[in-house]
């Protein structure tokens, strides 16, 4: 097994960047299962802070300053735990599932998203736990800005039809229907505000490995990022 040739010592970290629905999450979460570490999905703390802040203001626009306040004066309120690998997150010691995953939640994001101090909030989660367990992260710009001196990176890509057939099935959506077009549609807003906003945009870090997963298998993927870690520790 490859993975036994990796070593892993803190800080470990594996950024796994890219648009919605190029494969980050299930890549991440097999990767991590492989290698025996940690998986952290920086999307879903955006969208605890999204879904905290339309469940406490109803909007998300305009209420950025104090969305970030409620989370900075209550830092420890919000708790990411680790159950057999599987990250769970919780709020004032309520468990968050499927709750943060809605279109609605989801076309709301990108304020907080482009706010500083909620993405310092978000970062300062992600440092924290990295100081303690090696992790694989996916997100949008774990590379790039928040552990740029990390050099386990990649940035994994596919095409839009092949982003919107994965996330279709995740949803039991049928293909060629009116709910594929629209999800389709937001996909390509979602990545088209995620790499034109003006604060760490979504990007392929300089030294970032490039991988098209849209043909490729899930252990295919997983199998070409652990040989590229063991050869990034051979270098
Ligand atoms: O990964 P997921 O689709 O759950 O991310 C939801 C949204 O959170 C993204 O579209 C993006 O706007 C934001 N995000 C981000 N930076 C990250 C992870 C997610 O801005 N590192």
């Amino acid at each position: 097994m490859p993975s036994r040739s990796i070593s892993v010592h803190l800080p470990f970290v594996v950024a796994l960047d890219g648009p919605a629905g190029a494969g980050k999450s299930t890549i991440a979460k097999n990767l991590a299962n492989e290698i025996n570490v940690a998986y952290i999905d920086s999307g879903s703390i955006y969208r605890t802070l999204t879904y905290i802040g339309l469940t406490t203001f109803q909007s998300i626009e305009g209420f950025e300053d104090q969305i970030a306040a409620i989370f900075n004066t209550n830092l420890e309120a919000l708790r990411i735990i680790y159950t057999n690998q599987q990250q769970e997150i919780y709020w004032n010691n309520t468990l968050l599932g499927e709750e943060l995953h809605s279109l609605a939640l989801t076309k709301q994001i990108k304020w907080v998203a482009n706010h500083a101090a909620c993405r310092d909030i978000v970062n300062q989660k992600i440092r924290h736990i990295a100081l303690t367990y090696p992790v694989v992260i996916d997100g949008r710009d774990i590379g790039s800005i928040v552990f740029p001196n990390t050099p386990y990176k990649f940035y994994l890509d596919a095409s839009l039809e092949e982003r919107t057939r994965r996330r279709a099935a995740e949803k039991n959506i049928a293909e060629n229907t009116e709910a594929f077009f629209d999800l389709q549609n937001n996909i390509a807003q979602r990545d088209h505000t995620d790499q034109t906003r003006s604060i760490a945009p979504l990007k392929q870090a300089d030294d970032a490995v490039y991988l098209d997963t849209s043909s490729l298998s899930i252990n295919q993927v997983v199998q070409s990022l652990v040989a590229s870690i063991i050869q990034k520790q051979k270098d």
